[in-house]
């Protein structure tokens, strides 16, 4: 939440920053390994194709590209930055975090650490260094979202296999000094996060530590959607409460791209056109905690979002994680 309290920096969102592995894989491509079809996938979720890292591609090259984009974005050089937070649910190694990786590529200082919130990782990302910023712990940090999830797929299940891609994407946040960069109703203006392990049985992958092996990705999809409606509208709810604004002062959603339909719902809520909202769905598929700041640097970079526009972010994935956030972005 933001506080109102004026001694609080705002943080600005000032840059972003993408990048997607070369091998596109379509939905006629998975038919010649799995029992499914172009038809349903594009009806039931609105993937058309995705891409997939290559062999020695890692998590934390694909967020090192993505960084190098959002820095120069910002003019800043990577020696400005007091952190890098990355939000990864396929990290390179189990340890060390994925942003100590990055950290090191990009001959970075500060600290660095992952959060783990699967497809709603963004947002916890953000929410947290917003808080660190606002708790003036750090001035500008980079924030990650960056996934190998090709890696835990069983591509012969065809009910998750289909829904996923690779990616990463990169926002830069900035204290505003309280000179020239510094206005009222700027930068992030709030965020929410939440989580209900109840639900942990849903969607999950089988392995890890305690296993001995990585595992594969499990979902209940018609319940992850049930609740993926009802939870992201609350979220959503909560995030504009907090920030002051209503959903007409929305300029854009830029929603997790993990099925159209689910978008669609939300976006019926926030009444907005097709026009203002950020859809990657297509082409991307689902990059779980790369799906927002991927489609919202592309958005960026296309000159749909300028300067000034105020954003809505919504997310929800394993745990059942989620949450929401609503920023103006750029500097005044
Ligand atoms: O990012 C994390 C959050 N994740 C989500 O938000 C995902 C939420 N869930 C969903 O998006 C949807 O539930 C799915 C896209 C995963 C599935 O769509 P659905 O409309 O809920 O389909 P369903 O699972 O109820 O399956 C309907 C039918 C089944 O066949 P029967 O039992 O009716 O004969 C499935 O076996 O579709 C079948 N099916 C497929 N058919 C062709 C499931 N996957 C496929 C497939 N190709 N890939």
């Amino acid at each position: 939440m933001t506080p109102s309290n004026p001694t609080f920096p705002s943080v600005l969102l000032t840059a972003s920053g993408s990048y997607l592995p070369q091998k596109i894989v379509t939905n006629d491509d998975l038919t010649k390994t799995l029992d499914t079809s172009d038809e349903w996938i594009r009806q039931r979720t609105g993937i058309a194709q995705r891409h997939i890292a290559a062999e020695d591609e890692l998590t934390s090259d694909m967020a090192v590209a993505a960084a190098k984009q959002a820095l120069n974005m910002a003019g800043l050089g990577a020696d400005a930055l007091d952190g890098i937070i990355v939000a990864t649910t396929t990290p390179d190694d189990t340890f060390p975090s994925t942003a100590s990786v990055v950290q090191r590529k990009l001959a970075a200082t500060g600290f660095a650490f992952d959060v783990q919130a699967v497809c709603a990782g963004f947002i916890y990302g953000l929410d947290v260094g917003d808080a660190m910023i606002k708790a003036g712990k750090a001035r500008k940090i980079l924030v990650i979202g960056a996934e190998t999830f090709s890696r835990i797929l069983d591509w012969q299940d065809r009910s998750t296999a289909v829904l996923f891609g690779d990616g990463a994407g990169a926002v830069v946040l900035e204290a505003s000094d309280g000179g020239e960069n510094s206005a009222e109703n700027w930068g992030i203006l709030s965020s929410v996060i939440f989580t209900d392990g109840r639900f942990r049985d849903i969607l999950y992958v089988d392995g890890g530590v305690a296993r001995g092996q990585v595992g594969k990705v499990k979902m209940v999809g018609p319940d992850v959607f049930k609740h993926a409606v009802e939870k992201l509208a609350n979220g959503l709810d909560q995030a504009m409460t907090q920030s002051g604004l209503g959903a007409e002062d929305i300029d854009w959603l830029v929603p997790h791209q993990a099925n159209d339909r689910i978008i669609k719902t939300l976006q019926k809520k926030l009444k907005l056109p097709d026009e203002r909202v950020i859809r990657t769905i297509a082409r991307h598929a689902n990059t779980s905690a790369a799906s927002i700041p991927l489609a919202f640097d592309e958005a960026m970079r296309g000159k749909q979002i300028k300067a000034g526009d105020v954003v809505a972010f919504e997310a929800i994935g394993g745990g059942l994680a989620w949450g929401a956030a609503i920023v103006r972005v750029g500097r005044p």
